[in-house]
């Protein structure tokens, strides 16, 4: 057994793979030189590779319609993508290309498609889905929305009392509504039913006391969501085909109802040795929902999912540089990187998320199992396990080398910069990173360019009052 670092990945998975390879002894992130990022633009950074969203969407959709195809089914898939997932308009806007429909999740999403339209991203046909809890403002804002002309606007009911909010904010108009069945959580959950949602056990009482007869309203959708992901177990096919039951029996009821919305959740690539059968998973939706549908002879629904992981998560990462080596102990070596980890991944600490970690440079060193440190003071701004690893192994860095060593969290495109408030206050004023942007042209040329630099202490101090 050898111990560079490169053997131990070579003999761990299967590498190179999807996405990553070496040049040079060097990371490379779909052919793209991360060492030549680095010498341009400095660490830390961000960035996000626009190409992987497209492909993404397009091989949801394409399993989606094979499997469609090869069950017979009668009715159509929609891919939607949820803003809240990455809200950079760099981001949305190349979802858009893909053609995709939107949902939201709050009031100011409502003022992000309005951005759109104007910008042309978006005509008033696009489907829009409005989760989320529904504030005043918020379905103020969505019936002003209907109002402009939008056609496809479905606001998914989160709870029974949402009903009578919207129908005081709707004034004349219809609106096309949805209803979100409420999930019972895993059994390792520190809860049993989401709040998310209406009970599964009154939705049809509700149905038929509230929906049903009210002039007001056309009833279009089922939505449920599995927030621990799509996924071959028995809990998910449990909570799948309990919505599936009530989808049904709803539609017997209701003309109007078309479509059933799975949601997200569907999971990426957050270990080497990650392995998901996509295509084998797509199929039994499509053939289980079929053969519900064709026992109680009742059409087949549409069906939507709002990816937001999937879409966009594989596109983004993030660099560091090492700056110290700090032996604490006989067995616990630290590597400080030039930024804080809580700041700029903060699902790594909040619920212990794991992200692809590789070190850019010195593959052909020795490993060693290491602790990585952010420099903020916080004891808990530290990453030390992966997905399929109780421990973090990376190259040692050896001290006559002048070459610091670089590292890469891979896959971080999804909720990090929303949650972490990206350009925002800071945990110990450590600034928000570059923020880099990478696209191909028609030609598959490279295009990389800094879409905001880091956050100077004049931006921080602003929010903060100083300096007025
Ligand atoms: C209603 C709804 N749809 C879709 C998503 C996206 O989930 P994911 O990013 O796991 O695909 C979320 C995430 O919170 C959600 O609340």
């Amino acid at each position: 057994m050898k111990n560079t670092y490169f053997d131990l990945i070579d003999q761990s998975y299967y590498f190179p793979q999807e996405g990553f390879d070496l040049k040079n002894g060097n990371l490379t992130f779909h052919g793209i030189s991360l060492k030549h990022l680095i010498d341009k633009y400095g660490t830390p950074f961000r960035f996000i590779y626009l190409p992987k969203i497209g492909d993404q969407i397009k091989k949801a959709r394409n399993l989606f319609n094979r499997a469609i195809k090869k069950n017979n089914y009668k009715g159509k898939y929609h891919y939607c993508y949820c803003t809240k997932c990455n809200h950079f308009s760099h981001v949305v806007s190349e979802a858009l290309k893909h053609n995709v429909h939107l949902e939201t999740s709050s009031s100011f999403d409502i003022d992000l498609i309005i951005n759109l339209l104007k910008d042309k991203k978006i005509d008033k046909k696009r489907t829009v889905i409005c989760n989320g809890y529904k504030t005043i403002d918020y379905l103020k804002k969505i019936v002003a929305l209907q109002e402009m002309g939008f056609t496809n606007i479905v606001v998914v009911l989160d709870s029974k009392t949402e009903l009578e909010r919207l129908m005081n904010a709707a004034g004349n108009n219809k609106i096309k509504i949805g209803m979100r069945m409420a999930i019972n959580e895993e059994p390792q959950s520190s809860y049993y039913t989401s709040r998310l949602g209406i009970r599964s056990n009154e939705l049809i009482d509700f149905f038929n006391e509230k929906i049903k007869d009210n002039p007001m309203v056309e009833f279009k959708m089922l939505h449920f969501f599995v927030d621990s992901g799509i996924k071959d177990s028995l809990y998910y096919w449990g909570e799948f085909k309990k919505a599936l039951k009530i989808y049904i029996d709803l539609k017997k009821e209701c003309d109007s109802l078309d479509s059933f919305n799975l949601g997200g959740g569907f999971p990426i690539r957050n270990n080497l040795g990650f392995e998901y059968d996509y295509e084998g998973i797509i199929n039994e939706i499509i053939k289980n929902i079929k053969s519900a549908c064709e026992n109680d002879n009742v059409p087949e629904p549409d069906i939507y999912t709002e990816f937001g992981k999937y879409t966009v998560g594989e596109s983004g990462a993030i660099i560091f540089k090492v700056l110290e080596k700090k032996d604490q102990n006989d067995a616990e070596i630290w590597y400080l990187i030039d930024n804080s980890l809580m700041n700029t991944i903060p699902d790594s600490w909040s619920i212990h998320e794991k992200f692809i970690l590789l070190p850019v440079n010195k593959w052909e060193n020795e490993y060693k199992r290491v602790n990585i440190g952010g420099i903020s003071c916080d004891h808990s701004d530290y990453y030390n396990s992966e997905d399929l690893n109780q421990e973090v192994l990376l190259p040692n860095m050896n001290d006559d080398e002048e070459e610091p060593l670089y590292l890469g969290f891979f896959h971080t495109g999804a909720y990090q910069d929303a949650i972490s408030g990206y350009g925002g206050i800071k945990h110990c004023l450590i600034p928000s990173p570059k923020h880099v942007i990478i696209d191909r042209d028609e030609k598959g040329n490279i295009i990389d360019y800094v879409y905001r630099n880091e956050q100077s202490f004049e931006e921080m101090f602003k929010i903060l009052g100083y300096n007025k």
